[in-house]
This record gives C-alpha cells, sequence and structure tokens, in this order.
C-alpha cells in the first residue's frame, strides 16, 4: 500500500486466538458488510450482527441483555438518558387522542414533558396520588394508554401498590409503566410485580459512578421493537463507551446498593432521633407510612435515598450547605459518595409553592443519596451539620 492507503487503511485487523476477560469498546459508528445477503440480513434482524451507531453496537446489547435478565424483561433498549427513553417510549407507544394516567410526585422534567410535550402532541395526561389505588383506578378512560408512575418515588420515597392496580389495568390492556431508577433491580424488580414497562435513568444506580449520562425502556420483545423504532428515528441513542461503563456498573451492582442501603437505614435512623428533624423518609423504617407495602415490593435492601424534612426550613437548609464537610450539595443520586440536594430548587422548581406543598414538599426537605463510606462518619458528619 502507498503511504496515504496505509495510513488510512492500515493496522486495523489483529488475529488472535485469544478472548477478552473484559468486552472492547466498539467504539465505532458503523459496520462493514461483504455482500448484499449478509446486509439485508442483518439490517432484517435476520442474522445477528450491527449496521449503524445509531442502530446499536454490542456494547448495547451486552448492556441491554445484561439489564432486561436481571429486571426479568424479555427485551430492553439502551437510549441516551432518562430522559431519552421516556421519548423513546412515548412516541413507540402513543398516538395523537391517547390519555395517560401518572402519579402526581414523579421527577418534575417527566412531568413537564407528558404535560408540555405530550399536550403538544395531543395526548392529554391527568396526575393523580398514585399511592391510592382507587384513585388511580378512577382516572382512567377508555382511550387510557398507560399509566406511568415511579417504583419510589422522589424525593419522598412513596410506593405504588403495583399488586393491587396491575390486573385491573391488564384487563383493559392498559400499559404499567413504572420508571425504576430510585431502586433500581437489585431493590425492586416491578415486571415480578405487574408492571408491563420498566424504564431506568441509567445514570443512576446502574451505572453508579457518577460518570454516565443514559436511559433504559424494558419489557415485551413487542413493545420494545415499537421503542426501538422510536429511538432510532428520534436518535436518542446512548454512546457505546457510556453503554460499556454501564455494563461495567452493573458488575458491582449489588455490593453497592446493598452497602449503601445499609448505610441509608442507618442514617435514617440516627436522624429520626435528632430534634431538628421534622420528619425522615425512608421506606426501611417502620415510620414510613407504606413499610408493610415496602416489605413486599421490596423484601430486601430499600435503597439508598433518604429524605430528610429539618425544622427550620430554608435557613436550616443553607446552614447545612454550609457545615456539612462529607455530603456534597449535587442535584443527582446514586453516585458512591454521599449527596444530597434540594428538591425545592432543584427537580421540583417549576412546580408551584401551592402543588409543592400538597405534594409534602416543604421548604426544610432535604434528599440525600447515601453513598459506601463508613456509616459513623456520615452520621457524625450529619450531626455536626444539624447542630
Ligand atoms: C426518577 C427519575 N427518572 C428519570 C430521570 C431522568 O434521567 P436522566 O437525567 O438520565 O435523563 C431522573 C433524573 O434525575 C429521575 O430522578
Amino acid at each position: 500500500m502507498d503511504f496515504e492507503t496505509l495510513a488510512a487503511r492500515g493496522g486495523r485487523d489483529v488475529p488472535s486466538a485469544s478472548r477478552p476477560l473484559t468486552p472492547p469498546i466498539y467504539q465505532t459508528n458503523v459496520y462493514v458488510f461483504e455482500d448484499m445477503d449478509t446486509v439485508e440480513s442483518v439490517w432484517e434482524g435476520k442474522k445477528p450482527g450491527f449496521v449503524y451507531g445509531r442502530y446499536g453496537t454490542a456494547n448495547h446489547t451486552m448492556l441491554e441483555d445484561l439489564v432486561a435478565a436481571l429486571e426479568g424483561a424479555e427485551a430492553a433498549v439502551a437510549c441516551a438518558s432518562g430522559m431519552g427513553a421516556t421519548t423513546a417510549l412515548l412516541f413507540g407507544l402513543l398516538t395523537a387522542g391517547d390519555h395517560i394516567v401518572a402519579a402526581r410526585d414523579l421527577y418534575g422534567s417527566t412531568t413537564a414533558f407528558l404535560d408540555d410535550e405530550g399536550r403538544r402532541l395531543g395526548i392529554e395526561t391527568v396526575f393523580v396520588d398514585a399511592t391510592v389505588p382507587a384513585a388511580l383506578l378512577a382516572a382512567l378512560r377508555p382511550n387510557t394508554r398507560a399509566v406511568f408512575v415511579e417504583s419510589l418515588s422522589n424525593p419522598l420515597l412513596r410506593l405504588v401498590d403495583l399488586e393491587a392496580v396491575a390486573p385491573h389495568l391488564a384487563e383493559r390492556g392498559i400499559e404499567l409503566i413504572v420508571d425504576s431508577s430510585l431502586a433500581s433491580p437489585a431493590v425492586m424488580r416491578p415486571l415480578e410485580h405487574g408492571a408491563t414497562i420498566v424504564m431506568h435513568s441509567l445514570t443512576k444506580f446502574i451505572s453508579g459512578h457518577g460518570d454516565v449520562t443514559g436511559g433504559m425502556v424494558l419489557g415485551r420483545k413487542a413493545t420494545m421493537d415499537r421503542v426501538r423504532a422510536a429511538m432510532i428515528r428520534s436518535g436518542t441513542n446512548l454512546g457505546p463507551f457510556d453503554a460499556w461503563l454501564a455494563t461495567r456498573g452493573v458488575r458491582t451492582l449489588c455490593v453497592r446498593v446493598e452497602r449503601q442501603s445499609a448505610n441509608a437505614l442507618a442514617l435514617a435512623r440516627a436522624r429520626e432521633a435528632h430534634p431538628a428533624v421534622k420528619r425522615v423518609y425512608y421506606p426501611g423504617l417502620d415510620s414510613h407510612p407504606q413499610n408493610a407495602l415496602a416489605r413486599r415490593l421490596m423484601p430486601g435492601p430499600a435503597g439508598a435515598i433518604l429524605s430528610v424534612d429539618l425544622k427550620g426550613g430554608t435557613l436550616a437548609v443553607e446552614r447545612f450547605m454550609q457545615r456539612s464537610r462529607l455530603m456534597e450539595f449535587a442535584p443527582s443520586f446514586a453516585d458512591v459518595a454521599t449527596t444530597w440536594t434540594y428538591p425545592a430548587r432543584t427537580s421540583h422548581r417549576r412546580v408551584s409553592d401551592e402543588t409543592k406543598a400538597e405534594m409534602g414538599i416543604g421548604a426544610g426537605l432535604i434528599r440525600i443519596s447515601v453513598g459506601l463510606e463508613k456509616v459513623e462518619d456520615l452520621i457524625s458528619d450529619a450531626t455536626e451539620a444539624l447542630a
């Protein structure tokens, strides 16, 4: 080969009889084909293979198959973010004129997406208190296509009795979509309790190290085929490196979540008794109003997220921010380091004060995502910050 040709084409194929223990990153945005028959059969999904970056690479398939197996789903579609997953899901599933019943305390951007973009596309959403099965079922209409809830709600850690509502929805052919980002499959597997679709922000526990933005939708194969088509057409695809990182995150999901949940329970118990604290919200506490349901849906660890309502309101939150040395303010969750956030100014900033009050999101409410630190250090840091 000439020098230029060699530079452009050489060094690509390394013969090898060995297989790497850790899968490589397929950092390519297109695949090459040797004949038209293979083009045809790979394109049509009759032969395994890959075509183009936006359609997916081996890293996407590895991640999708792995998380699908953990959730007990037939198929999964990896997306660019949690919101990308919601977009692909709604584009794949819904048509103008359809109706959604959604939980009132969904993640703020999900609420905004359903309310703004959904409405403009002719999809109407009604928001209800999904912790009351009768309220959720009473909101169904003949054109309701889906119910959208969170497995553990953000920030008050409320649960939905999936088993109570699922049979009624199944009878009417209505999808039960559960955003399980706050729980992760190591804490709850909603498909085992009657959900038909699960979605995740992979940004959270599944990747777990604060370095990935990604999302995923999981469910029946036929439904996921439609979601995949919508993902490909809307360009809400994940990059291969993020797929690889998220796969690596899954390897330690169980040990991370187990330790984080044990830390969260200990911190929740310690904070419950503190005089500066009005209330602690953690589903693993006996004082959680849905503790029995929590134990049924989450027989193992109860998750790494707790919320604490401080008696001193905004001023107490500001003092906490200045005084905590270990817990950093970061508007996300699920990292290996403990972080906290202030829903009134972050995830729920768009929500009116009236609605926030109705939802129970007060001026003193902070949400803590508990990490892997030694729990005594976390307890003493919180004690000093609350002093
Ligand atoms: C419960 C929940 N769902 C979805 C999302 C959106 O995920 P992403 O930020 O990956 O788009 C978030 C983000 O915080 C979330 O908390």
